[in-house]
């Protein structure tokens, strides 16, 4: 199979938010400090209707319905995810319920799980099983999402809620782009979930920026060293006359990043452009590099003057390659593993026809503590023979925009304390009936109905 990608997608918005400048009186900090520091407008926040299983379950069924593929068409489901409700039982057996009424049983894949980093370990699943010995032509399906929130404190603000659903299949209008990814992996303790009876992770944030910054800069020497290698060998085995092609910001349409906050990433741009000036890249001037030149990028970690001193200057970088990406994050928090996908879409949206993606290259970085860190590239394409085009998926991530911007009911700020602290004493309380479903369900949204005394959960369409 060849050009393996994302043929269609499914957003879930949650129903409520947050104002985040509301948030910043009610916690009595410096005004500007959620809306300008961490650069967020509003955070999505879930109903005690809403748990994992029903934000996952709602978007493949949409995804389905919407593309009208059959269940028995499906191969492959994998599921992305850190909000976990049960220690064995996986949220893809959950989404069985879907096929069973069409008699499939025969769908690989479990939950992958390792903080923000589960989507993009879905993927990669999928992926490997399309270019496998084990394909059987079926499409993938990756399911990724999460219910993020923060006790009480300085992390709460960096919250959201999210989820969302990919066909993958081979002749896609979004390719994973074949030979080069990077990965770097480590032990460490940045923000973790120990607490098995806690909705809440344990989180040492600035600990947690530092590793995502570092897994950054190792990612992005990785895959720039990675592709030129294989252009270098790719050139030789074809004996082309290719001159050996440097990888640097300048190569791609996009640059995305998983954004627990819209300001980390905007600071992750400038700090591939701070590599890209050590390097000396031949699209900035060399007047400008010569400052940079002997610098060791690792040792710069927690230089502020220097960070905000690059912000400035790839300012421009920043708004046509990262700022098109944001307009979900920014209205909706952290949504943990589907986070950069969002990013993605965000991005297929800021064009205003499929034309204008043709050729465009899109850079991921995908980041989840502990740590999990992999870069990788996608490519747009025109379609031949396909049903699934890039028009398609930016009609889906319309409608999902046009329910983020008219669609939601506000939530203040006290409200989501009561929510949260009830949500802290009910969590794993059984039998468990949520409130009635209100005003906020949309046609087609899938609900938890009950938990029984066994701990079982129940869903309805509503
Ligand atoms: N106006 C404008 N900016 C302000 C204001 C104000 N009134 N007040 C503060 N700021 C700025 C600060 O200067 C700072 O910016 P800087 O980093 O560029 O200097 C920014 O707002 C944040 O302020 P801090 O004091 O650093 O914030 P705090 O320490 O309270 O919390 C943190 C920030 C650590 C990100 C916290 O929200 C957190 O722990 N979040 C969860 C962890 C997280 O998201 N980690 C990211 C990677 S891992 C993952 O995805 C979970």
């Amino acid at each position: 199979p060849s050009s393996v990608g994302i043929l269609a997608c499914e957003l879930y918005i949650p129903s409520l938010y947050v104002d985040q400048s509301a948030l910043e009186t009610y916690d009595n900090v410096s005004k500007g400090k959620y809306t300008i520091g961490l650069g967020q407008q509003r955070m999505s926040i879930c109903s005690d209707h809403e748990d994992i299983c029903s934000l996952c379950l709602t978007v493949l069924s949409r995804l389905l319905d919407e593309t009208g593929v059959h269940p028995q068409q499906i191969g492959r489901l994998d599921v992305g995810t850190e909000t976990l409700i049960d220690k064995a039982k996986s949220i893809k057996t959950v989404l069985m319920q879907l096929f069973v009424d069409h008699n499939n049983t025969a769908v690989e894949g479990a939950d992958n799980i390792n903080a923000c980093y589960g989507g993009t370990a879905a993927i990669f699943n999928a992926i490997h099983w399309i270019e496998s010995s084990f394909w059987d032509g079926r499409y993938a399906v990756v399911v990724m999402g999460d219910i993020a929130v923060y006790a009480k404190g300085n992390a709460r603000p960096t919250g959201g809620a999210g989820a969302c659903a990919l066909l993958i299949g081979p002749n896609a209008p979004v390719v994973f782009e074949s030979g080069c990814r990077a990965t770097h992996m480590a032990h460490v303790y940045d923000f973790y979930k120990p607490n098995l009876n806690s909705l809440y992770p344990v989180v040492d944030g600035h600990l947690s920026v530092q590793c995502f910054t570092s897994a950054l800069d190792t990612c992005y020497t990785q895959f720039c060293t990675k592709s030129q290698m294989n252009h270098e060998s790719h050139t030789h085995t074809h004996t082309s006359t290719l001159t050996s092609r440097e990888v640097n910001l300048s190569t791609f349409a996009a640059v995305l990043f998983h954004t627990p906050y819209v300001k980390l990433a905007q600071k992750s741009l400038a700090r591939l452009y701070l590599n890209d000036l050590i390097r000396a890249c031949p699209y900035i001037a060399n007047a400008t590099t010569e400052k940079y030149k002997n610098l060791d990028i690792r040792t710069l970690v927690n230089d502020k003057d220097l960070e905000r001193d690059l912000v400035e200057q790839s300012k421009e970088l920043f708004e046509q390659k990262t700022l098109p990406g944001l307009y979900f994050s920014q209205n909706m928090g952290n949504m943990y593993t589907p986070s950069l996908y969002y990013s993605l879409f965000a991005f297929l949206i800021s064009q205003p026809t499929e034309e204008q993606l043709y050729g465009r290259r899109i850079l991921l970085f995908s980041y989840g503590s502990g740590l999990a860190s992999s870069m990788y590239s996608v490519v747009c394409r025109k379609v031949h023979e396909c049903r699934f085009t890039l028009a398609q998926l930016q009609r889906s991530i319309q409608r999902a925009r046009n329910r983020l911007d008219n669609e939601r009911t506000a939530l203040t700020p006290d409200l989501l304390d009561k929510l949260l602290l009830e949500r802290e004493e009910n969590d794993h309380t059984v039998p468990f009936i949520p409130k009635q479903p209100n005003e906020t369900l949309k046609s087609g949204d899938i609900y938890l109905k009950s938990i029984d005394k066994n701990h079982r959960r129940y869903y309805d369409k509503f």
